[in-house]
């Protein structure tokens, strides 16, 4: 059996004291236009959203996150802001936005932004004013001469680069007769941040937003902040998964994860900790990088300089797959917890607008059980809309497909590349329309399984995701042990892990036993009788065969396949 203890540094067994709202807090993400649609249109919105605040108190959420509700032609639903400043009339008005602010403090919630620095959109005033050259608008995104003109005088790219939703990353303005760099769709272009300019606009920018009442960001998508300024072609990966046009089929050595794009960060924490002096209220700064567990701590700070508050951590949705073997999730989990930087607060992410659901990528069972990880390993714990019913992904015809990704893989290939199926509206009741609108139609189908899996089924039925889920946040904040316990994962079989938030006897200490394969199976969690021999179930997969609070014996567990159980027990010593 192979056992590994990390110590929480900086924390002491017991004392939270020190801790700050967002590091006890889970945090929520909630993608507007699935939520809740406060009007007819079929599309979620804000007062939709001030209407569903209690939902989170119900729930157990500290910090709300908002994809962006910013002004937007919605190319990429909200992703390509034309207004930095405005709400988009899709989603309401700065009113309703001024109400939702208000809704939120009146109930302890914080009010979390997406911030997207890398890019606008192509309707945003300062990309029209750049492309007519027009100062000091001109150089606020990445222009680039053509390398030349083919036989028929067509313009030809400046390299190969390849954006993120497939085709080249160049397009061509005729107005300017240059190209500009696009490392999402061609209606988001780069921002070019060796302007200073640019820089101060999107520092003004957060200044706003937390001076309206932000609480702080989730920034968007930073490691494509910069590029390698001789524009070199990136090599190929003759990953034979990916065609030429794909962004799978180069290696992006020059246009992600560039040195200098950290001190940009660091600069944003600056302002965000400047505001925070003034406004005199606690700030965070969370970011979103999908980049290799080196670079993703290099977001922390470089150890002078701090930088997010936390980097999201999404080893469980870049390295866990359907594996069954133990060791493999004791090896995730203790990567992480070796490569994070002395002092740095931890944090889980298991889903968002970007994955397939928890429940279509794991199986329903192993769904609720990465949930239950999420909730209980060490750090913050952030949770997608929708997980704490585990909704399941929504099949949607290429007829249907609306996200971008998808759309430019074409027919045959949008399956692997949508993200629609993770977008579909929030399953409140099992009323027309899953009590997500009172219109007739919905801008993304409704699963069809509403009519069973939605919220008040699942509130009034003895055993649901809902209520583990409350379980979970209730742990969360009053056991001690889920905020600062010595984290022990334990590999108790090939297919069984565990892992104990420990704290010294007289307060309860966790124990999280879980079964990735495929057999129900009894196990001794206690091998080193280093354990009590009696526990208390808290709770844990639907097909556990104990009730809440029973005693259980620790030398003897039924766990069901694919399976968790979260035991609590009082310290030998
Ligand atoms: C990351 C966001 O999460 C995703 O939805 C978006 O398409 C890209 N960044 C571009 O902004």
């Amino acid at each position: 059996m192979k056992i590994t203890a990390v110590l929480l540094l900086g924390l002491t067994a017991l004392g939270s004291a020190q801790l700050e709202w967002w590091q006890t807090s889970t945090f929520y993400q909630v993608y507007p236009r699935s939520f809740k649609d406060g009007g007819f249109d079929g599309i979620g919105d804000i007062p939709g959203i001030i209407e569903k605040l209690d939902h989170f108190v119900d729930i157990g959420i500290g910090g709300v996150w908002l994809s962006p509700v910013f002004k937007s032609p919605m190319k990429d639903f909200g992703y390509d802001v034309s207004n930095f400043r405005e709400i988009d009339p899709i989603f309401g008005t700065m009113a309703d936005f001024d109400a939702l602010v208000v809704g939120c403090r009146n109930r302890g919630l914080k009010l979390i932004l997406d911030f997207v620095p890398n890019h606008s959109s192509d309707e945003h005033d300062w990309f029209i004013r750049s492309k007519a050259r027009e100062d000091p608008y001109t150089d606020y995104y990445t222009w680039v001469d053509p390398a030349g003109y083919n036989a028929t005088g067509a313009p030809i790219a400046p390299n190969n680069w390849i954006s993120v939703f497939g085709g080249p990353a160049w397009e061509w303005v005729e107005e300017r007769q240059q190209f500009y760099l696009h490392q999402f769709h061609a209606g988001q272009p780069d921002l070019n941040y060796r302007n200073p300019l640019v820089l101060e606009e999107m520092n003004d920018v957060l200044r706003f937003w937390l001076d309206k009442g932000a609480d702080g960001f989730r920034l968007d998508a930073v490691p494509h902040l910069m590029e390698e300024p001789g524009l070199p072609d990136e090599p190929p990966t003759n990953d034979p998964n990916y065609g030429p046009d794909q962004w799978g089929s180069l290696e992006h050595i020059y246009t992600k994860d560039q040195p200098e794009l950290y001190d940009i960060i660091y600069g944003f924490r600056d302002i965000v900790d400047q505001k925070q002096g003034e406004l005199g209220r606690p700030l965070v700064m969370l970011v979103e990088a999908y980049t290799n567990i080196t670079n993703t701590m290099k977001y922390y700070g470089n150890g002078t300089h701090p930088g997010a508050h936390f980097p999201f951590n999404f080893q469980l949705i870049d390295n866990l797959k359907n594996e069954t073997d133990a060791a493999g999730l004791q090896s995730i989990i203790n990567t992480w917890f070796s490569n994070l930087p002395s002092g740095a607060w931890s944090n889980w992410v298991v889903g968002n607008h970007d994955q397939p659901r928890v429940a279509g990528r794991f199986g329903t069972q192993f769904g609720l059980t990465s949930i239950i990880l999420g909730q209980l390993l060490p750090g913050t714990a952030v949770t997608y809309n929708g997980e704490e019913l585990n909704m399941e992904n929504t099949w949607i015809s290429w007829a249907d497909t609306v996200d971008p990704q998808g759309c430019q893989a074409g027919p045959d290939e949008y399956w692997r590349f949508s993200r629609d199926p993770e977008r579909t509206p929030f399953q409140w009741s099992a009323e027309a329309m899953a009590g997500f609108t009172t219109g007739s139609t919905t801008w993304l189908p409704i699963n069809e399984n509403y009519v069973t899996l939605n919220l008040e089924a699942q509130k009034v039925a003895a055993k649901s995701p809902y209520k583990v889920y409350k379980r979970l946040t209730e742990a969360r904040k009053n056991i001690i042990a889920v905020q600062t316990g010595e984290l022990r994962t334990y590999v108790l079989d090939t297919h069984i892990f565990s892992f104990a938030r420990a704290v010294p006897a007289g307060n309860p200490s966790v124990l999280v036993v879980v079964n990735l394969g495929f057999e129900d199976q009894v196990v001794n969690a206690n091998p080193n009788n280093d354990l009590p021999v009696i526990a208390n179930f808290y709770t844990g997969s639907l097909e556990a065969v104990y009730a809440e609070n029973e005693e259980v014996s620790t030398v003897s567990l039924a766990i069901p396949a694919r399976g968790a159980l979260v035991l609590t027990y009082d310290a030998l010593v």
